[in-house]
């Protein structure tokens, strides 16, 4: 027997003895991440409706497949053949391994689905159910030590989805001014993921690490300061970014079925003319 049952602790037959609803937060985690899981599952294969009116879904950006619609691609560039292994490829699943590599791997969510989905520990003073703890030594959680590539991989998504952002902003016609309620659902979704992002440890770490003294690096040091206050409400920033990464791709996913119209508070003339670039 290991962990809270091995012969150098304290003899404690039951479980826990908290009184306290311990069991309320992991089991809500639990419902909201694997209600995102399931949506973002369908949303992947689905392979439709993420493109409307100069608004294009976070799930989809950037959009690299043949099979994209082509005022979704970046300046018309789609290195990715239509048909892979025989099968259609959504071109949400090209990219998916950045944001989903990028959360799964992050501190905040390891600790939360640690607790919600494994209960290794569920809470603090709960005994796991498992026998056995090697940590994040061993395949598969070892992987989690990739996190810090895959927060460099989140910056660049971040600059191509605040590029989409920007550009919800031009009309059909390609001038500037035009303000809808999906420029705002997109703009606030970017602003999101740059928040988490920056709040992010590994860029703590980045910005701040390795250095034997702050004294020789007042730059860094305070870049580092700005980090630190923003990494304190990492967590909030977790949910936060991905409630509205959510919300942004169904909003989208709305407007280009034509369950739902994008409001326009300011719209110029349209011309005879579409493109994202
Ligand atoms: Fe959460 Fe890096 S620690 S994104």
């Amino acid at each position: 027997m290991s962990g809270v049952f091995s012969p150098t602790r304290a003899k404690i037959d039951k479980r826990t003895l908290r009184t306290d609803k311990w069991w309320l937060e992991p089991a809500i985690t639990f419902g909201v991440l694997f209600s995102f899981v399931i949506y973002a599952t369908f949303r992947a294969f689905e392979g439709a409706n993420y493109y409307a009116e100069h608004l294009i879904s976070p799930f989809y950006s950037p959009c690299l497949s043949e099979a994209c619609v082509p005022e979704a691609t970046m300046f018309g560039w789609t290195p990715v053949s239509a048909e892979i292994f025989n099968f259609a490829l959504s071109p949400a699943l090209i990219i998916l391994i950045f944001p989903l590599g990028f959360r799964m791997t992050c501190y905040y969510y390891r600790k939360a689905y640690y607790r919600s989905f494994w209960m290794s520990p569920p809470a603090c003073a709960v005994a796991e159910p498992h026998k056995t703890y090697t940590g994040e030594t061993r395949f598969p959680l070892i992987i989690q030590n990739s996190h810090r590539y895959f927060f460099y991989a989140g910056l660049v998504l971040n600059v191509i989805l605040t590029y989409d952002a920007v550009i919800s902003y031009r009309n059909a016609a390609g001038e500037w001014g035009h303000v809808s309620v999906g420029s705002l659902v997109l703009t606030l979704s970017a602003a999101m993921l740059w928040l988490y992002s920056l709040s992010c440890h590994s860029c703590r770490h980045t910005i701040g690490g390795r250095l034997k003294n702050f004294s020789k690096h007042p730059v860094r040091y305070k870049m580092w300061s700005w980090v630190s206050v923003l990494n304190h409400s990492h967590q909030r920033f977790a949910w936060f970014s991905l409630a509205a990464v959510a919300f942004a791709d169904i909003y989208v996913r709305q407007v280009a079925s034509g369950a739902w119209t994008n409001f326009y508070f300011f719209q110029r003339t349209l011309k005879n003319h579409d493109s994202r670039t």
